[in-house]
């Protein structure tokens, strides 16, 4: 007889649940704060497996993953990095322009080690389970693979920071990528020695994070919840509590 195929799917313990939330709730993008010394390959593995199991359409699993060692290579991206930042730079005005330019917004050199995670939309062939209606499918899967791997480089005490401030042709060039593959994300990855405990882009004034209301809406765009419902504020005070705190302990 065949194995049951399908596993238990009870909810983890209160401290399992923890132990998610609290990846979620103090993972960071990293750029200023990495350590030099390098990522062991075994922890290396386990975060990259973790971004191997993420959702993918059809199943499709359309990432690759760039490892990118030489700091020769590092540099001339960041070189890359520093023309496409000095452009960005140009789009703010007065204040907003110098806190800009005030920002590191990467750390190419300084972390130990980068990674580019790109997408096949070949991987599977022209036609894809869940793909026909909606291109972007194969991207939005390889995102998810970002997502599992910037959580579980958290619970590793590794910093991750994802750098889009460069041009895609640049790093197509660069990693000499073949035409059909996209470039989705150049992160950074390395151990820190600390992390800002909410958006650094908070702290420093460049935006707040919004308020469950701004963000929620109810049976389609701008609708109101019911008299009497309980999940705008609910969602709100989560916010504030994480805001206060909760799922930082021992950071
Ligand atoms: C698609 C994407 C691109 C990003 N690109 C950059 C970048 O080029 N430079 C940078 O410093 N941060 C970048 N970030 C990080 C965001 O600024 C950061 O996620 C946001 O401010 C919230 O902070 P947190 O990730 O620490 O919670 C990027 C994040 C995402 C998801």
């Amino acid at each position: 007889m065949e194995p049951c195929a399908l596993a238990p799917t009870a909810a983890f313990s209160t401290a399992e649940r923890e132990a998610v939330y609290r990846a979620i709730f103090t993972r960071r993008d990293v750029r200023s704060q990495f350590l030099p010394d390098p990522v062991p390959d075994e922890v290396l593995a386990r975060v990259l497996t973790a971004a191997h199991h993420a959702p993918s359409v059809g199943f499709m699993q359309p990432w690759s993953f760039l490892v990118l060692r030489s700091l020769a290579l590092r540099q001339r991206l960041h070189g890359h990095f520093l023309k496409a930042n000095a452009e960005a730079a140009t789009l703010f005005a007065g204040e907003r322009g110098d806190k800009y330019r005030s920002f590191k917004l990467e750390g190419l050199v300084e972390a130990p080690v980068a990674l580019c995670i790109t997408c096949d939309p070949d991987r599977a062939g022209p036609v894809v389970l869940g793909r026909t209606h909606d291109p972007a499918m194969d991207r939005y899967s390889t995102v998810c693979a970002v997502q599992n791997l910037w959580l579980a480089a958290r619970t590793e005490g590794l910093g991750v920071g994802w750098v889009s401030i460069i041009e895609p042709k640049a790093l197509v060039a660069e990693l000499g990528l073949p035409e059909r593959v996209v470039p989705v994300a150049l992160l950074c990855l390395g151990f820190v020695r600390e992390a800002w405990r909410e958006p650094e882009l908070a702290a420093k004034g460049w935006r707040k994070r919004l308020d469950a209301a701004e963000v929620l809406h109810f049976d389609g765009w701008g609708g109101a919840e019911t008299a009497g419902g309980s999940l705008t504020a609910a969602m709100q005070a989560g916010i504030e509590a994480v805001k206060n705190g909760a799922g930082q302990a021992g950071m």
